[in-house]
């Protein structure tokens, strides 16, 4: 048996968990952290709040309780740890965990009938985003593009460090980023690697965005473009030796993935080699990676298609599409703390 069977205080735990949730989202939309960025007579706050005395007291008690508020002499203060990422006001640089605030707060209006959710796979989600994902890619609103990339972007940084760190794209001409977003992968890539060309390509508004962006960096000009365009069309951009997918093929099922990689493997020239770059199961359940299973859990909200999968399934696939030469690459770190178990498999065409 895999794992340490979960005692009855360990379920009486994971029921709290929504409430613990509830008070951190509750509290930051109530603006108890910026309100107390500066310590602040408990009296003072609870009048400040408009709230009852006893939903206050329930409420910021909660907090206190669970450390995002500390309590010295009858002052409230929201601790300096916590502060950059819950204390609104002035130019703030965007930070990923203050943007999840938000994103889990829909996520979890998502997740209410839970049930439905698992019985319908997904179907029955009112997730705002999962309606993001369109069969005509021209129809995604540049303002949802917008909102759906600032994640995304602010993240990639880290991401790019890390796969240059395991993977060299020296020995290739040109490298061409599939789902690409706003192209910061692909020009990150090329601006570490002399003599790489690239291109992204992308849903137009993600592609429209990223070349506005592109403009703003004179040193790629001619080196990076982008590709408005459809994964899913029949054929692929052709001319390129090396082709990334990162964080995106697990967003659709084998039934389509599977063409996709075997369209990849088309593309490509003898030696071009294609790379999967993204968070992978492990090949058995390990409680070690619950981060990952959790997620799972939200991809129930955000689609009907994503799942990630372990690195001998995405191996699977690419043999069925016909490569035969296949690494599967551990990078020596997760590029950032949400980001665990991220995988790079390389597959050459042979
Ligand atoms: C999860 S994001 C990953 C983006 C980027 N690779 C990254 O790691 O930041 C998935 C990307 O796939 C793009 N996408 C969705 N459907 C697509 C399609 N049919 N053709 C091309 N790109 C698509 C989305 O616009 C989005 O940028």
């Amino acid at each position: 048996m895999k794992g340490a069977a979960i005692t009855e205080k360990g379920l009486l735990e994971l029921l709290d968990g929504f409430i613990k949730t509830k008070v951190l989202i509750g509290a930051y939309h109530l603006d108890l952290f910026t309100r107390c960025a500066e310590p602040r007579p408990r009296a003072a706050l609870l009048a400040e709040l408009g709230a009852p005395e006893r939903a206050a007291t329930i409420l910021v008690n909660a907090c206190v309780a669970l450390g995002l508020l500390v309590e010295e002499e009858g002052r409230l203060a929201t601790p300096p740890s916590i502060a950059p990422f819950l204390v609104r006001g002035g130019e703030r640089p965007f930070r990923t965990t203050t943007y999840l605030l938000d994103y889990y707060d829909e996520v979890y209006r998502a997740l209410v009938d839970f049930e439905s959710l698992v019985e319908s796979d997904g179907a029955s989600s009112t997730f705002k985003l999962r309606d993001y994902f369109k069969d005509d890619v021209s129809e995604v609103k540049p303002e949802v593009a917008a909102e759906y990339s600032t994640y995304m972007e602010a993240t990639m940084g880290k991401i790019v460090e890390v796969v240059l760190g395991a993977f060299s794209f020296a020995g290739h001409r040109r490298l061409l980023d599939l789902c690409g977003n706003t192209g910061t992968f692909c020009a990150a890539v090329v601006a570490a690697t002399p003599g790489l060309e690239g291109a992204f390509l992308d849903v137009p508004a993600c592609v429209a965005i990223g070349e506005a962006e592109l403009g703003e960096r004179p040193e790629l000009a001619g080196r990076v473009r982008g590709i408005a365009g459809d994964l899913f069309a029949p054929t692929l951009p052709e001319g390129f030796d090396v082709i990334t997918m990162c964080r995106s093929a697990m967003d659709w099922g084998d039934e389509r993935m599977g063409p996709i990689y075997a369209k990849i493997r088309e593309a490509l020239p003898a030696g071009g080699r294609f790379l999967i770059i993204e968070r992978m199961l492990p090949e058995e359940v390990l409680p070690e990676a619950l981060s990952l299973y959790l997620r799972s859990v939200y991809f129930l909200a955000k689609s009907q298609t994503t799942r990630y999968r372990t690195p001998s399934q995405h191996v699977a696939l690419l043999r069925q599409a016909g490569f035969t030469e296949i690494e599967v690459i551990e990078p020596p770190r997760a590029p950032y703390e949400l980001f665990q178990s991220m995988k790079i498999i390389a597959a050459t065409r042979t």
